[in-house]
């Protein structure tokens, strides 16, 4: 009862949480969301869809230099280390780094939700029998989240952050986040982590404008989950996804486009939408490596090394802690 009465409260406080940042993104003179709002089930789910569309080479290529140079990774890590992931994804890529570290201390995912860190343990416990995890639940972003590391002492930390997530934090807040993971790092410990590159924008804007409209789907989700969750009555069929590469910024940005002007409800709060305005959904970054290793500079890191797919769009970066 205990238990059941606390996950209602927690469930409240979430709710209250994106309320509050719904009306402050809704409410200023360039409307925007978090994006980590877009990853509810149903945006989980068409993430997943989108990780698998031809037209998102992302995950794919990603994948390719972990087939090709794990061993090599593997190496550069070493022996005996403890692999922190923040934001705990399928595990396909964790599990089998995991299998090719020498001795490796264990696995610890960080993630904000319980069930997502539930199936991550029982995978990895399942394909790597004997293997060691801690789960922490939280936010990554937030440092208190990190206390916990200190009871696990191990030879070496590595933190592993694939999948181009970097890309979604603005680079001052990359900055800051990569700063976070420095400081719960010792110096000669190391992070491993996947950027994706400049390039032509017609291969850019294609990833985020997939021919099976599935980021379609996963963009307009966003204002369906505001509609279940915070009772909003956003009609999706006054809105239209729209991805574009910006190529000052070295983002594509990713916007919901109002079809024609009328106002929505949230809560007791009117919004006010005009024909052609939008709602900034998301930003991903794209780096060169040169940049890319500044960043890294920047955060308490030194560059070590790298791995590409043989197309060259995509990074693994090696970099050590100072
Ligand atoms: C999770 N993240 C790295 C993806 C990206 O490419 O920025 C999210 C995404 N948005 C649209 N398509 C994929």
């Amino acid at each position: 009862m205990k238990a059941a009465l606390s996950s209602v409260m927690e469930n409240q406080l979430q709710n209250n949480e994106f309320l509050r940042d719904v009306l402050e993104g809704l409410g200023g003179n360039r409307k925007t969301l978090p994006c980590k709002y877009l990853y509810d089930e149903v945006g989980s789910r068409l993430f997943e869809e989108i990780c698998d569309s031809s037209d998102y080479y992302l995950t794919r290529n990603e994948a390719d230099i972990f087939a090709i140079h794990l061993d090599k990774i593997a190496e550069r890590i070493g022996p005996e280390a403890l692999l922190i992931e923040p934001g705990a994804g399928n595990c396909e890529k964790v599990e089998a780094l995991l299998a090719a570290l020498d001795s490796p201390k264990g696995y610890y995912p960080i993630d904000i939700s319980p069930e997502i860190l539930l199936d991550a343990e029982r995978r990895i416990k399942n394909g790597l029998p004997g293997m060691q995890v801690w789960s922490e639940v939280g936010d990554f972003t937030q440092a208190a989240v990190w206390d916990n590391l200190i009871n696990i002492p191990s030879r070496k930390r590595v933190v592993f952050f694939p999948g181009s997530t970097i890309g979604n934090f603005e680079p001052l807040e990359a900055e800051c986040l990569l700063e976070l993971f420095a400081s719960n790092l010792s110096p000669g410990d190391g992070l491993v982590i996947g950027t994706d590159l400049v390039k032509d924008s017609v291969t850019l804007e294609r990833a985020y404008n997939d021919s099976d409209h599935i980021t379609e789907k996963f963009n307009l989700n966003l204002l369906q989950r505001i509609n279940v969750e915070l009772g909003a009555d956003f009609d999706l069929s006054l809105f239209a996804h729209r991805a574009f590469y910006h190529s000052l910024r070295q983002r594509v940005e990713m916007h919901l486009v109002c079809l024609k002007s009328h106002s929505v409800s949230i809560a007791d709060t009117k919004i006010e939408f005009i024909e052609g305005e939008t709602i900034h959904t998301e930003n991903s970054h794209k780096y060169s490596i040169a940049g890319f290793n500044s960043l890294l500079t920047r955060s308490g890191f030194e560059p070590v090394c790298f791995w590409q797919d043989p197309a060259e769009t995509y990074v693994i970066h090696y970099a050590q802690a100072i």
